[in-house]
């Protein structure tokens, strides 16, 4: 109930709102790399692999990682990537703090700094990356074409925005193994390991009502992006889009 006496509604099945997805995240911070690797079979690695590939990094790039939550994108950039610099960003910092631990080990020349900044209103100038990247972050904003204005606004001429995501299997009987395995498994491992599932659910509802590759492509091509493509990993569990300004 509002100050004013009217009911907040509750947010739809997936729906992202701030705190929501906040509560979720700072919540399930500890547990997050052990779910990862446990609901991927460890496939992830191989998709943030591809993502940095497709990222065409230069020893000069200045890279801005968005909703880098524990930091597995943002340290793969820098292993595989080795860009000039990584500015690696979330807005809960129990999250960005696991990057912070990770980084710490870090050996390469690859500078690494971290701030919290929420990505559909980012505290950095126009013009100032060569490659924006974000790994399953785009799904839980709630208004992504803030995000979509902000990244077009903060990248050159010519720059990148990569982003990797869930999206949509195109053939309907793994489709449908695949929605089995969100609704059941995920739910259950979350639940063992951070003794909530109510968060999973959430994640698994996010997932099925994100839209599907083409539609995405439009809300880019939308913000101005000069070109869009996508590549479907795993059958199109996910898609990597690549947005060039
Ligand atoms: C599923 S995790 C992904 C983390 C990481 N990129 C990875 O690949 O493992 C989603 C992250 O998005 C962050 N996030 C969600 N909404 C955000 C927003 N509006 N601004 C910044 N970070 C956000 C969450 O805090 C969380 O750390």
């Amino acid at each position: 109930m509002s100050d004013n006496g009217s009911v907040t509604p509750e947010p739809a099945p997936g729906q992202p709102t701030t705190d929501r997805v906040k509560g979720i995240f700072s919540a399930i911070a500890p547990s997050y790399d052990r779910f990862n690797r446990l609901s991927s079979l460890g496939i992830d690695r191989w998709w943030r692999r591809k993502t940095v590939r497709l990222a065409q990094l230069r020893p000069k790039s200045r890279v801005l990682d968005l909703a880098a939550g524990t930091g597995d994108l943002t340290m793969a950039i820098a292993r595989q990537g080795e860009p000039a610099s990584i500015m690696s960003t979330d807005f809960v910092p129990e999250m960005l703090e696991i990057g912070r631990q990770k980084a710490a080990l870090f050996e390469g020349t690859t500078r690494i700094e971290f701030e919290v900044a929420d990505a559909q209103d980012l505290p950095f100038g126009d013009d100032e990356f060569d490659v924006v990247t974000i790994a399953f972050g785009v799904r839980n904003l709630p208004d992504r074409a803030a995000n979509f204005r902000e990244v077009h606004r903060v990248l050159r001429s010519g720059g990148r925005y990569v982003i990797l995501e869930f999206s949509r299997p195109r053939l309907k009987p793994f489709r449908a193994l695949y929605h089995f395995y969100l609704r059941t498994v995920i739910p259950f491992l979350g639940g063992m390991l951070t003794g909530d599932r109510s968060g999973f659910d959430y994640l698994n509802e996010s997932i099925l009502a994100f839209p599907s590759q083409v539609t995405l492509s439009a809300e880019l091509h939308k913000a101005g992006f000069s070109s869009v493509e996508w590549h479907d990993l795993t059958f199109g569990i996910v898609a990597v889009h690549v947005a060039v300004k």
